[in-house]
């Protein structure tokens, strides 16, 4: 079992540098198994939910090779059409191989992850988009099913514009006879970039990054190389560590145009920003001021992915700031985690309300879920004294070495292994 120690209020500054996207190289890996040949993809970051995945494409047959940020995956022969439980319950987002390997083998049976607990609505725009193109799915309480059935292009209508169920619908209809439409697709950057690379393998799809993507039916897909788009979500964590421990901190590898959404509320508490070519320059002010409302939204609204780490700095502003939460019901499971360091928030249902206080101590506190556990470790960097962070397995799937990022710009952290708990 590893935890984090962390001793807070360490002067913190420089320069810091964000890696790929996660929510981009994951639809992107699926993605590689429509291509009869190799993709080369760069700017790859090493995550635990990356490694899943790796482990994924093997199983699927696929030979993967690793060059420091490059990942090289050669898809020429698919052997499986199955994904086991053990692969599967890892990662929930693996959901997105149904689209890919339904399109390239005919046939995809990959356990659901959480079973019945979870039971399909989570997945049910996937599904019906699935179904909507001529594919005939089946379950079995534990797996699901897809074949092709007299598929072809069509009209897919998303009632809400899922960015998982708008990349299963592209990769499911990458290979079908006539046109596909996605009406209200998602817009998110990470969409667009799965796009750039599946057109760059020679498929055609329109429209990616707008609300209604069209795709036009090709034969194959042939070898190509991509790079992968820097992780905005990363770049607002390194925003919300700047404005908490009010700090100067230069961020390299941003792309200004995905990260304009998380901006609004960094000017509201005072923040100075200022852009360089692929760089975010943040200054926080001596003390944060409120934020009246922030409301997340699919893209390009203030992202739901970001609002943790938000919270973390709001919990030092001066007054009282609402959060209101659209996208994921119970997205406020860090709040309480937040309070253990002394932190002033109530919440009821998807408001969030944080009363900004003085001053935050040390504490034991534990990693939620990935962006929660991101928010708690922001939290006591700014808190006074020793803090240690469990449950830290969440942050790895989305954070490269975490305690190795933040130690470069001044941060105190380590990684313990406790033998003890082994
Ligand atoms: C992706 C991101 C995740 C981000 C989220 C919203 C990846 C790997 N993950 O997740 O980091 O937080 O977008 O920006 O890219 N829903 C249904 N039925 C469905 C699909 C979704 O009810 O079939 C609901 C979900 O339960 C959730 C909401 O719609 O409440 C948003 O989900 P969606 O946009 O699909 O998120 P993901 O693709 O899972």
């Amino acid at each position: 079992m590893e935890y984090l120690e962390i001793n807070g209020k360490a002067k913190l500054g420089g320069e810091i540098e964000v890696h790929g996207a996660k929510n981009s190289v994951l639809p992107i890996l699926a993605g590689a198994v429509l291509i009869r040949g190799t993709s080369v993809i760069h700017n790859c970051p090493d995550l635990s939910d990356v490694r899943v995945t790796l482990e994924i494409l093997k199983h699927l047959g696929a030979k993967v090779e690793k060059e420091r940020r490059t990942l090289i995956v050669d898809a020429s022969n698919i052997t499986e059409n199955s994904i086991p439980e053990v692969m599967m319950k890892e990662m929930r987002s693996s959901i997105i191989f149904l689209g890919a390997l339904v399109s390239r083998t005919g046939k995809a049976c990959l356990f659901l992850p959480g079973g019945c607990d979870i039971g399909l609505r989570p997945i049910d725009l996937h599904l019906k988009a699935l179904e909507r193109l001529g594919y005939k799915l089946s379950f079995d309480g534990r797996n699901i099913c897809c074949e092709k059935g007299k598929v072809k292009g069509s009209r897919i209508v998303l009632p809400f514009e899922s960015v998982g169920a708008t990349e299963n619908a592209i990769l499911s209809s990458v290979f079908l006879d006539g046109t596909t439409t996605i009406i209200n697709a998602a817009r998110e950057p990470e969409i667009e970039d799965l796009a750039n690379f599946l057109n760059s393998a020679g498929a055609d799809i329109k429209g990616a990054s707008t609300s209604v993507i069209v795709i036009n039916g090709t034969n194959s897909l042939s070898s190509t190389e991509h790079t992968v788009i820097p992780d905005r979500i990363e770049a607002s964590t390194y925003m919300s560590l700047a404005a908490i421990t009010k700090s100067e901190l230069y961020i390299k590898n941003v792309n200004h145009i995905h990260l304009a959404p998380v901006v609004p509320p960094f000017y509201e508490m005072g923040c100075a920003l200022f852009a360089y070519e692929n760089a975010l320059k943040i200054k926080a002010p001596k003390k944060l001021r409120r934020v009246k409302l922030i409301q997340t939204r699919a893209y390009p609204g203030f992202p739901t992915d970001s609002q943790a780490m938000l919270m973390a700095a709001l919990t030092v502003a001066n007054g009282s700031s609402l959060i209101e939460e659209n996208i994921f019901e119970n997205r406020f499971r860090h709040a309480s985690e937040l309070m253990k360091f002394g932190a002033d928030i109530s919440v009821q249902s998807k408001i969030a309300v944080v009363h900004g206080v003085n001053s935050l101590h040390s504490t034991k506190a534990e990693c939620t879920d990935l962006r929660g556990g991101a928010a708690v470790v922001i939290e006591a960097l700014a808190a006074e004294g020793k803090s240690h962070i469990t449950n830290i397995h969440h942050i790895d799937r989305g954070y490269e070495k975490i305690e190795k990022s933040l130690s470069s710009i001044g941060a105190e952290i380590k990684r313990i292994k406790n033998e003890e708990e082994c």
